[in-house]
C-alpha cells in the first residue's frame, strides 16, 4: 500500500483522532443488530490503547440530515465498544466545542472517548473547512479507518487532512485495500466475479472495470431480465431497464470480444408477486409467462454457478442473485454463499464486496468461511469501479 499506516507513527502519550465507520444497523430498541463494523475496527483501536495513546473516536451514524436527533446517537455503540474492549468508553455529547475539547484534553494514556454523531452538524457532509479545522484540533495525529465512508469527501474524512500533519490509514483500511486491491491488480487465476443486483445501471462501471481483469462473470439479480429482453426473450412482469437494453447487448459483445466467459441464468424462479405468500416455481428462461416476475436464479443455474465458483482461485461477489430477504426467493443467493465457502475451503481467495451480499453471507451463517468480507457498501462498489476513494487518497503517502 502506498499510504502510511498506524504502524508508521508513534502513539505513546499522543491524542490519536481516529475516524471510524460505526454506521451500524440498530433495531427499534436501539440494539445493534450487526456489530461487524465495530469488531473490524478493533485491531486499530487496540493498537492505540495498548501503545499508550489517548484515543478519540469519531463516526457518523445514519443520515440525520445535519440536525441533532437522539435516534441517531452513537451512545449504543459506545456501550458495545466498551464490552468488546473491556474498558470504559466515555460518550461525548457533541463532536466539537469547549466541553468536548476539555474532555479530550483530560484523557490519560490508554483511555478512549467516542464523539457524538458527526452528521448532527451539516458542516460534516458539506466538507466545511472550519469544521474540519475544529475537528483536527482535537488530536495530534489523525488516523482514518473508516473504509465504509472512504468514498465520501466529508470534513472528517477528506477535509481534516488539510489541517493535520500526520494522516495515516488504520488496519481496517489496510486490510480492505490488501484484499480488494490484490483481486483487482494481481488475482490468482481463474478469477470469477459474480455480479447481482437489480439494475445494470448500478453495476455497469464495475462490469467495465472487471472486464479488464476477470476470466468469468456470473450474472444474477433482476438485471438479468434486461439482458434477456435484449436477447429477445419474453420476461413477463420482471424488472427491465428499457433504456439499458442496447447497453446490455454491448456488454455481451464486449465480453465475447475480450474472451470473457459471461454467464446468464438458464433458469429462474418465477412468482406472481414479490411477497412471501406468493406461489413460486422454477422455469427455463425461454418459458417465462406474461405477468410472472423473476425473483431468483433457478436451481440449474445455481449448480452451474457453483461449479464455476469451485473452479476459481479468486472469487469476487457483489450483489444478490434474487430477492433473498424473502426466504422463498433466497435459494440462489444462499447457493452462491455456500459455493464461496466451499471454494475458500479448497484454497481460493474469496471476497465479498459489501452491502447486500455481506448481509446474505451473514444470513447463511458463513461469515467465518469467507476470506474477506468488505465493511464497505458504496465504498467497495466505487473501489471495484476503479474510482479513487477521497478519504484514502488524502492520507500521507
Ligand atoms: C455506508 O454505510 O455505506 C457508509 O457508512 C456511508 O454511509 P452514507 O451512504 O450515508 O454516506
Amino acid at each position: 500500500m502506498q499510504k502510511k499506516t498506524l504502524s508508521d507513527i508513534s502513539i505513546q502519550g499522543k491524542r490519536v483522532l481516529m475516524r471510524v465507520d460505526f454506521n451500524v444497523p440498530l433495531d427499534e430498541n436501539k440494539i445493534i443488530t450487526d456489530d461487524k463494523r465495530i469488531v473490524e475496527s478493533l485491531p486499530s483501536i487496540k493498537k492505540v490503547l495498548e501503545n499508550g495513546g489517548r484515543l478519540i473516536l469519531m463516526s457518523h451514524l445514519g443520515r440525520p440530515k445535519g440536525k441533532v436527533n437522539i435516534d441517531y446517537s452513537l451512545a449504543p455503540v459506545a456501550a458495545r465498544l466498551s464490552e468488546l474492549i473491556e474498558c470504559p468508553v466515555t460518550m461525548a455529547k457533541d463532536c466539537i466545542g469547549t466541553t468536548v475539547m476539555q474532555q479530550v484534553l483530560a484523557l490519560q494514556d490508554g483511555e478512549v472517548i467516542l464523539l457524538e454523531n458527526l452528521r448532527f452538524h451539516p458542516e460534516e457532509e458539506a466538507n466545511d473547512p472550519n469544521f474540519s479545522r475544529e475537528l483536527a484540533s482535537l488530536g495530534e495525529v489523525y488516523v482514518n479507518d473508516a473504509f465504509g465512508t472512504a468514498h465520501r469527501a466529508h470534513a472528517s474524512t477528506e477535509g481534516i487532512t488539510h489541517y493535520v500533519q500526520t494522516a495515516v490509514a488504520g488496519y481496517l483500511i489496510e486490510r480492505e485495500l490488501l484484499y480488494l486491491g490484490k483481486a483487482l491488480q494481481e488475482p490468482e487465476r481463474p478469477f470469477v466475479a459474480i455480479l447481482g443486483g437489480s439494475k445494470i445501471s448500478g453495476k455497469i462501471d464495475v462490469l467495465e472495470n472487471l472486464f479488464q481483469k476477470v476470466d468469468t462473470v456470473l450474472i444474477g439479480g433482476a438485471m438479468v431480465f434486461t439482458f434477456f429482453k435484449a436477447q429477445g426473450f419474453e420476461v413477463g412482469n420482471s424488472l427491465v431497464e428499457e433504456s439499458k437494453i442496447d447497453l446490455a447487448l454491448t456488454i455481451l459483445e464486449q465480453a465475447k470480444s475480450k474472451g470473457i466467459k459471461l454467464l446468464l441464468p438458464s433458469d429462474v424462479i418465477l412468482a406472481s408477486e414479490i411477497s412471501g405468500n406468493a406461489d413460486f416455481y422454477a422455469e427455463k428462461i425461454s418459458n417465462i409467462p406474461e405477468k410472472m416476475i423473476g425473483v431468483d436464479i433457478g436451481p440449474d443455474t445455481a449448480e452451474i454457478y457453483r461449479n464455476e465458483i469451485l473452479s476459481a482461485r479468486t472469487v469476487l461477489w457483489n450483489g444478490p442473485m434474487g430477492v433473498f430477504e424473502i426466504d422463498n426467493f433466497a435459494a440462489g443467493t444462499m447457493a452462491v454463499a455456500h459455493a464461496l465457502a466451499e471454494a475458500t475451503a479448497l484454497g481460493a481467495t474469496t471476497i465479498v464486496g459489501g452491502g447486500d451480499s455481506a448481509a446474505a453471507i451473514a444470513k447463511a451463517g458463513l461469515a467465518k468461511e469467507i476470506t474477506h468480507i468488505s465493511t464497505g457498501g458504496g465504498a467497495s462498489l466505487e473501489f471495484l469501479e476503479g474510482k479513487e476513494l477521497p478519504g484514502i487518497a488524502a492520507l500521507n503517502d
